[in-house]
């Protein structure tokens, strides 16, 4: 939600800045906008709609001189997408500019506060509460005048601040809300993630929550909310600029998509040593393990869905009882929760407002937090006791696809490791599982080799308004998976549901070509998949079948398009199961002329509320 960059450093800023907010576009595109200071005075320039409609007004940033500045994508919280809305925000002497990711919840006290003392305001927007404020403090000193204005807002945010009365430097805020320092030789950075950077630095530092940090040319240095200096560390991050590039795909979906058994390989096989699992600095010992009564999952979206398919397979491997619960949920319930009781926090971002709301509260309550996370050094990470990560590389296309076949993988993998200490799996089917595991990427590779059927189908489909999903137990989680990526990207209504509740309800919505995608890879389940096929097909219904490669023939009998994956151990089945219906969400949207990695209202990234 919303991306923020700023720069200092001896080159030209404003294409530095457009160049980064081209790589943080995903986390919000409704508007966007830069503030460069050229020595003396602070020259701002933001325009609604795409970075595209900012690059063209100033000619790619070639008519914004000045080697400071700060930029911002936007997703609109408070106030409407519109130029006078679009960050940078600016006090009234047009002095100091501000970027904003985050929401600041007593903005409007505090803007009856100023309101009060004159201070007339522009915008609707939060942000600009923050501007003014600064400059309400402001006494010569930028550094100073902020760290009074953090100990007054509350909320979530992330800023990037400039002053024209202190041209040499940038001065960034962190507080619940993603913002990484980069570190150059002559430039220093900020920013909301690392794809913003990664060309010009490699070298970044991670801020922790109410840290100030003060950037010039000659490096940075971080104080605490009480302008106390604290000493942080430089971390390599060790990936490459073509990761998070679109390398001749069309969209950044299909990339991902196609670099799912890479990421795959990447997740399981430095974790899989002589036939066993090993996690390396895993952080839950032995004795821990052996006395843990409940698990909770907690995650939102699509890594909710991971957790549907985990609950299912954690709860076959381990006899361990597991409840997935959205995150958004969790933090509003009265938990059952002992020192026995594990959470597994699922979050591709690391940042997702509402899934730390949850890990904190069941830290409060004195859960043991284990995280499964993309981003490395994100928030969640640092707030678990112990994190898998799940090496996915940068995911840019808001809707997921490699971070959720990760987590999936991740999830059994610490299924197995669990299931070892409490010798709860017999021997036979632990390595069945492993074996399965490690064919995972090149069963991947096969499945997407499927992708010209799966065209054909969805050219068969696209123009439905409304397509179910329907499937039993894993089945059925992998449903929700597929007919949250076909709504998301396609705008199609979809929903799925658990093939047993037909009957209560649902039913009475099948009529003459309604789309139904019956997922039926769980074979012990095939028989009960195909009834419901049947029904539907009877009451007029279009089904479009997944299973498996020995269940074709029987499903070709009354399913009108079909879809195999191969054959491997029942629980890894969604894992394989997923991309077909990746690619069909994709290529629907697609023909759909669909804006497919940056769907309407979305944005990747989900911090705030
Ligand atoms: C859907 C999607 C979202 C995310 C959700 C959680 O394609 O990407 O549903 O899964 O916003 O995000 P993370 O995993 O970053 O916490």
């Amino acid at each position: 939600m919303c991306g923020i960059v700023g720069f200092v450093g001896r080159e030209e800023a404003a294409p530095i800045l457009l160049d980064g907010l081209a790589r943080l576009e995903y986390r919000g595109y409704d508007s966007a906008g830069v503030a460069v200071l050229d020595g003396q005075k602070l020259r701002v320039a933001k325009a609604k709609g795409r970075l595209r409609v900012l690059a063209d007004m100033i000619q790619n940033g070639r008519a914004i001189h000045g080697t400071v500045g700060i930029g911002h994508t936007r997703w609109a919280t408070h106030g409407a997408p519109s130029d006078v809305n679009a960050h940078p925000q600016v006090s009234r002497s047009g002095k100091i500019a501000v970027v904003h990711n985050g929401i600041i919840e007593n903005y409007a006290q505090l803007k009856e506060f100023l309101m009060a003392r004159g201070v007339d305001f522009a915008s609707e927007t939060d942000t600009e509460v923050v501007a003014q404020l600064i400059e309400h403090f402001y006494q010569g000193n930028l550094l100073d005048a902020v760290a009074k204005v953090l100990h007054r807002i509350e909320g979530a945010y992330s800023l990037g601040i400039v002053c024209a009365d202190e041209p040499d430097q940038l001065i960034a805020v962190r507080k619940d809300s993603p913002l990484i320092l980069g570190v150059g030789d002559g430039f220093s950075f900020l920013a909301s993630d690392v794809t913003a950077i990664i060309k010009h630095t490699r070298d970044v530092m991670y801020m922790d929550d109410g840290e100030i940090a003060v950037l010039t040319c000659d490096g940075i240095q971080v104080y605490d909310s009480f302008l106390q200096p604290v000493e942080k560390t430089i971390a390599r991050v060790d990936w490459e600029i073509d990761a998070a590039e679109k390398g001749g795909y069309e969209h950044f979906m299909l990339k991902e998509i196609m670099e799912q058994p890479d990421a795959l390989r990447k997740a399981i096989f430095p974790r899989i040593r002589d036939g066993e699992v090993v996690l390396e600095d895993f952080g839950l010992t032995d004795e821990y393990i052996r006395q843990i009564e409940k698990i909770f999952i907690v995650a939102c979206g699509s890594s909710y869905h991971v957790g549907m398919v985990g609950k299912y397979n954690l709860e076959q491997m381990l006899r361990i009882p597991v409840d997935v619960v959205l995150a958004s949920e969790f933090r509003y319930m009265d938990p059952i929760v002992t020192e026995h009781t594990l959470v597994i926090v699922i979050s591709q971002s690391g940042e997702t407002l509402d899934t730390m709301a949850a890990l904190r509260a069941a830290k409060g309550l004195g859960a043991t937090i284990l995280s499964i996370v993309n981003v490395v050094g994100s928030s969640i990470a640092r707030e678990s006791d112990t994190v898998l990560y799940t090496w996915a590389g940068p995911e840019i296309a808001v809707a997921t696809t490699k971070a959720y076949s990760t987590q999936l993988a991740v999830l059994d993998l610490l299924g197995l490791y669990f299931a070892r200490k409490l010798g709860t799996l017999p021997e036979e089917r632990y390595q069945t599982v492993i074996q399965s595991l490690l064919l995972l990427p090149s069963q991947m590779e096969q499945v997407l080799e499927c992708q010209a059927n799966i065209q054909y189908l969805a050219s068969q489909y696209f123009n439905h308004d409304s397509i179910f999903f329907i499937g039993r137990n894993l089945d059925y989680a992998l449903g929700l998976e597929g007919s949250l990526k076909l709504k998301e990207i396609s705008y199609i209504h979809s929903e799925a549901y658990a093939s047993g509740e037909l009957k209560h309800g649902t039913i009475s919505l099948i009529e003459d070509g309604t789309l139904v995608v019956a997922v039926a890879t769980y074979n012990r389940l095939f028989d009960k998949a195909m009834s419901n096929v049947v029904e539907v097909k009877s009451r007029g219904a279009d089904v479009l079948a997944l299973t498996t490669e020995d269940k074709a023939a029987d499903m070709e009998k009354y399913a009108n398009g079909i879809i195999t994956i191969p054959e491997t151990d029942e629980m890894l089945r969604p894992s394989l199961g997923v991309a077909p219906l990746q690619l069909l969400a994709y290529y629907i949207a697609l023909m759909r002329g669909c804006d497919i990695d940056k769907p309407r209202n979305l944005a990747k990234s989900v911090t705030v509320e």
